[in-house]
């Protein structure tokens, strides 16, 4: 069975009861706990930061999977990495110097991720595929949860499986396939057969009144 891990977006939760959200999601079956952190700069919207995942760890007994969609990313890295982040992901544009913030990741002691918009060229890859843990497609624009799955990203989920199978065959290290923005029990299984394995959901879980339902709705979807 293809490997499958679904991470709810907090995004979507209600920030007024979110200890309480994380935990239902993860009673119901989650793998990870997406953190979508904005900064009103790098895209048009603002969320939370490191004391929100700070106060969530102790929630928390899957890994906090925090994509930073923030400009400069380097400062902040360091606080979330103590704040609990088990995986750092951020997007090229936003970083100076891409070796540079994938090396202070690891030094902070997360994993790392870089993370591809519609119309960000997968050549980021080209020079350090072998050092990520992590790449995520983005399926919408960054910035808002609810929006629909950009159809395009399928072909672009293909290439990026090809380039890291061919990493995992030379090196047997894992780099996980993530996918982000408008997936829903009704596409998974499309978008886990252009190769993702790691599924980000925020409006198809947290819409729903019965999370593990959901949930177990997308895994058999994407594994089917
Ligand atoms: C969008 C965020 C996503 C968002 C996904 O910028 O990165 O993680 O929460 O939400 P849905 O699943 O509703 O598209
Ligand atoms: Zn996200």
């Amino acid at each position: 069975m293809a490997s499958c891990f679904i991470a709810p977006s907090i995004l979507s939760a209600d920030f007024a009861r979110l200890g309480d959200e994380v935990r239902a999601v993860i009673a119901g079956g989650a793998d990870l706990i997406h953190f979508d952190v904005m900064d009103n700069h790098y895209v048009p919207n603002l969320t939370v930061g490191p004391l929100v995942c700070q106060a969530l760890k102790p929630h928390t007994s899957v890994p906090i999977d925090v994509h930073l969609m923030v400009k400069p990313v380097d400062r902040i890295v360091p606080d979330f990495a103590k704040a609990g982040a088990s995986i750092i992901s951020f997007h090229p544009e936003a970083s100076d110097h891409v070796d540079r913030t994938i090396g202070l990741i690891h030094d902070c002691g997360c994993k790392a991720g870089l993370v591809f918009n519609p119309a960000t060229p997968l050549v980021w890859l080209d020079h350090v595929l072998d050092k990520l843990d992590l790449v995520l497609i983005m399926s919408v624009n960054p910035g808002f949860g609810g929006q629909s799955f950009i159809t395009e990203a399928l072909a672009k989920l293909r290439l990026a499986r090809a380039r890291i199978d061919a990493v995992q065959a030379r090196t047997g290290r894992e780099i996980r396939l993530e996918v982000d923005g408008g997936v829903k029990v009704d596409n998974i299984g499309a978008i886990a057969k252009a190769g993702a394995d790691t599924f980000v959901a925020g409006s198809a879980i947290f819409g729903t009144s019965d999370y593990a339902a959901t949930i177990a709705a997308m895994r058999a979807a994407a594994t089917a």
